[in-house]
């Protein structure tokens, strides 16, 4: 007899997918811990990475899905040489290009924890240990940053995501037909995250006013104040005032408190974007330099920039904390055994995401057992570490400081011995740097400061040292030197 339908279900789901065995994972996690444990220590001894053309990465990575697995070994050993061997490595301690990363192994043994335990912090009914260590981590920053208790705020994937996030809930309440009218403004320095997610919410170009900058590149509150006053004769809508605390391009800050003031008797939304310069407030001179910062009505912080967390580590602090949910918070059927009670939070209110990661992990994890004294040294380092650099380009005698040490980012040209046409120098900056890159000794980005390019170091790596800060300024000056007389 043949068997039931129902027998027949049964014996086809007896057996699941084939499983590891426990011997299995043991070893190949002892494998990726001790690959992980050698790279961790190793990692400022290799070049900084490797690159190479699209058509060399084809044939070394291109295949067709395979069907059947492989040995554990040789993955590990593909990954290592054809992945990170073809990789620039972020948190290299000679990685000073853009914003760089650079985790503490805490951090990345939090977030292996994190993958791991796999817990859906999106709900607090599902993960009450997740939601409240995600909001003791937001404790943290709150007080940090002198923000108020009813200040509530979310983890993100990084700082883009937070401007986004803020500018949906600082829209929030103004009636749909007013969006044409809403003017934002900001600094000409202001990260491009800002711009897209102006694009995103709907904002044309034309709604986005660039504030000028003065010499030290922070926005003109008096440049804010003319163009709020002509906005509003034309029939605009004043609405948010985005300022920066540590630009991308330089680390200036802009004048918080004279904002915050000006906002404030404006009716304006102040977002302060802190994503690289917000841990400064760990130390007494840096909250004296972002002071006012906790006057504002919402705050972008990336823990993956200069709080040594893996990617992705980004947040948004709100001040009057429940428009988060006033904005983002949804009540679906399918959701209705999650809804939370008046005194628990499900973070998938707060934000863009349902599906969220316990991105709080790292972070409790490394404060826990690091300390808050180690993230201040690590701040404190950075600054030191800039200073130092601006002065041995002071002193190497054949560059021009173009935006002295601000936070942990220097910037600085280098200055041909012969005569050269303007664009011929800026080009010369660009190629310095390229074969800086090109030899795996040290990554640093260009940016354009007053129309002009100019290289630019910034330092969040808490294993970067004089000496690494040394061997780039004279590789600098040699390859300087030697493109400028060949130029
Ligand atoms: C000041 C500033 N804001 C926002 C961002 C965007 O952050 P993310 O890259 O984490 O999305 C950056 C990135 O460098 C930044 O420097």
């Amino acid at each position: 007899m043949p068997p039931s339908p129902l027998e027949a279900l049964r014996q086809a789901c007896l057996t699941p997918p084939e499983q590891p065995t426990e011997t299995w994972l043991r070893s190949a996690g002892q494998q990726t811990m001790d690959a992980m444990v050698d790279d961790y220590v190793h990692q400022g001894e290799e070049p900084v990475g490797h690159t190479t053309n699209r058509a060399e990465m084809e044939s070394l990575l291109r295949e067709p899905p395979p069907e059947a697995g492989m040995a554990f070994d040789q993955l590990l050993a593909d990954f290592r040489a054809k992945v990170v061997g073809h990789s620039y490595r972020v948190s290299h301690p000679r990685f000073l290009a853009f914003i760089p990363g650079a985790p503490t192994f805490a951090s990345i043994l939090g977030d292996c924890l994190a993958s791991e335990i796999n817990l859906f912090a999106g709900v607090w009914k599902e993960a009450v240990g997740a939601a409240q260590v995600e909001l003791v981590v937001l404790d943290w920053f709150k007080q940090f940053l002198g923000y108020p208790a009813f200040a509530a705020g979310l983890l993100t994937s990084g700082g883009s995501e937070a401007n986004l996030t803020a500018l949906v809930v600082a829209r929030e309440g103004i009636p749909h037909e007013e969006h044409g009218r809403l003017v934002l403004y900001a600094s000409e320095h202001r990260h491009w995250s800002v711009d897209r997610g102006a694009k995103i919410i709907g904002l044309c170009p034309a709604q986005i006013h660039p504030v000028e900058c003065d010499a030290s590149f922070r926005m003109r509150a008096d440049s804010l104040r003319g163009a709020v006053a002509n906005d509003r004769r034309a029939g605009r809508r004043p609405w948010l005032v985005l300022a920066s605390a540590g630009t991308t391009n330089t680390g200036s800050v802009d004048p918080l408190r004279e904002l915050a003031e000006f906002c404030a008797a404006e009716n304006l939304w102040l977002h302060v974007d802190a994503a690289y310069g917000w841990p400064m407030v760990l130390t007494a001179s840096g909250r004296q330099v972002l002071d006012g910062i906790d006057r504002a009505d919402s705050i972008t912080l990336d823990p993956h920039k200069w709080f040594a967390q893996p990617f992705e580590a980004g947040g948004l602090l709100v001040r009057d904390g429940a428009r988060l949910e006033t904005t983002f918070r949804m009540r679906p059927e399918y959701m209705q055994d999650v809804v939370p009670a008046a005194d628990e939070v499900n973070f998938c209110d707060r934000g863009i995401a349902l599906t969220r990661r316990f991105r709080a992990m790292k972070i409790w994890f490394s404060i826990k057992l690091l300390g808050i004294a180690w993230f201040r040294r690590l701040i404190e380092h950075g600054c030191a570490l800039a200073r130092y650099a601006q002065g041995l380009v002071d002193q190497a005698g054949c560059f021009e400081i173009t935006s002295p040490c601000r936070l942990s980012i220097v910037c600085f040209r280098f200055l041909p011995g012969q005569p050269m046409a303007p664009n011929r120098i800026d080009e010369l900056q660009q190629e310095i740097a390229e074969e800086l890159f090109r030899s795996g000794l040290a990554f640093l980005s260009t940016t354009r400061l007053n129309g002009r390019s100019t290289l630019r170091l910034c330092f969040v790596n808490g294993r970067t040292t004089a000496t690494d800060v040394e061997n780039v300024v004279r590789a600098l000056v040699e390859i300087g030197t030697r493109l400028g007389e060949n130029a």
